[in-house]
């Protein structure tokens, strides 16, 4: 007999809503490994402030030392005013979810944003702008500002800061690469996000993507100005497929994506290219809802679809997911977070089982 393949998952529930919405995702990953003759083995690590009040630091040794041996990694979400205070280096978000990307090297960041069917009016945009809408965001996730050195000083009469945002052209090479291959099995259309009538840094970016454009010559690459893109996404949002952008203008750009589609909860994203690849779901810890099981597990689940993917090659399991997910819609199962009338309201938990069900079943 064939011997069933295993993959080692690292999970790190962290803080607010992170736990249920986990629990969740590995309880579907679960199923698609009853359907698809797999095994998925599970292995929590604390992460962001439940790490820090246990142990006194958001990103402890063995947390990142589990992650380097596992297969892939999924978190839940970290952070809250609970630790909002701290000094940075011990807030979740500078304390381990930067030092967490940088480590593992993942410096392409996915982060798709699209409507279901059976979601469209739950945009603020009219129906008709966002229908169908189903575009990516490939954001640079470890360079940039972000990891720039940084500096505050007292000075006569005030202070003065600096931060530095610095790109070699390899790294740019690396994650435009990354763009170019998805859109190759999209639509095609890559769009090339910069400020090259400012910055010096984008000029570099535009010429190094440009470069790689005959690489591809099924691709059809443009450049557009973030400021222009800010308010393309806005006025006609599918006119664009693969969206390839730095650090911070895709920090920027992704939430005004996600808002979109009107519903945050839903949307999965993958942080990939370094060695063991990253899958969270886009939206924040939410604490005020914490412990109350009525928020949405889609996103976290769906970001399961996208590790099965990305990391695991699992491409009819990733699709059985997202299949499963887009059927609980179409049969009127919805969390508090996108009920309409004449659905039917579900908990956390309830809508995972009925998602886990559904793959089972197949
Ligand atoms: C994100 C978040 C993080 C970021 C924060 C929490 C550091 O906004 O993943 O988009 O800015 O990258
Ligand atoms: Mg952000």
């Amino acid at each position: 007999m064939a011997e069933t393949k295993q993959y080692r998952i690292a999970v790190l529930p962290g803080d607010g809503i992170g736990p249920e919405v986990t629990a969740e995702a590995t309880r579907v990953l679960t199923a698609v490994g009853e359907r698809f003759g797999c095994t998925f083995q599970f292995q929590e690590a604390l992460i962001g402030g439940a790490a820090y009040d246990a142990v006194g630091h958001p990103l402890p040794p063995e947390t990142l030392e589990l992650c380097q041996q596992s297969d892939a990694i999924l978190l839940g979400a970290i952070g809250g005013p609970k630790w909002d205070s701290l000094p940075v280096h011990l807030r979740p978000e500078a304390g381990a979810l930067l030092p967490l990307r940088k480590a593992l090297d993942v410096y392409a960041n996915l982060r798709p944003a699209f409507v279901f069917d059976a979601l469209a009016n739950a945009s603020t945009l009219k129906k008709e702008v966002v229908e169908g809408l189903d575009i990516l965001i490939v954001r640079e996730l470890t360079g940039g500002l972000y990891f720039g050195q940084k500096r505050r000083e007292k000075i006569p009469g005030g202070e003065r800061v600096v931060e530095t945002l610095e790109y070699t052209s390899a790294e740019i090479e690396r994650v435009a690469r990354f763009a170019f291959q998805l859109a190759q099995k999209r639509r095609k259309k890559l769009t090339s996000v910069d400020k090259a009538n400012v910055l010096e840094s984008s000029r570099l970016w535009r010429e190094v993507v440009s470069a790689l454009a005959a690489d591809y010559p099924d691709v059809e690459l443009n450049h557009v100005f973030v400021d222009n893109c800010a308010m393309q996404l806005v006025r006609n949002p599918r006119q664009f497929d693969v969206l390839l952008t730095e650090n911070m203008f895709g920090d920027i750009l992704s939430d005004q994506a996600a808002q979109l589609t009107g519903s945050l909860g839903m949307l999965p994203s993958a942080s990939v290219g370094g060695s063991v690849g990253l899958y969270e779901p886009s939206h924040g810890s939410a604490p005020k809802y914490a412990g109350q099981g009525v928020v949405n597990p889609i996103a976290t689940i769906l970001s399961g679809a996208m590790m099965l993917r990305y990391s695991f090659g699992l491409e009819e399991a990733a699709r059985a997911v997202e299949e499963a997910v887009a059927a609980a819609l179409e049969q009127g199962y919805r969390t508090r977070d996108i009920m309409e009338p004449g659905c039917r309201q579900v908990s956390t938990s309830e809508m995972g089982e009925v998602i886990a069900e559904l793959v089972e079943k197949g």
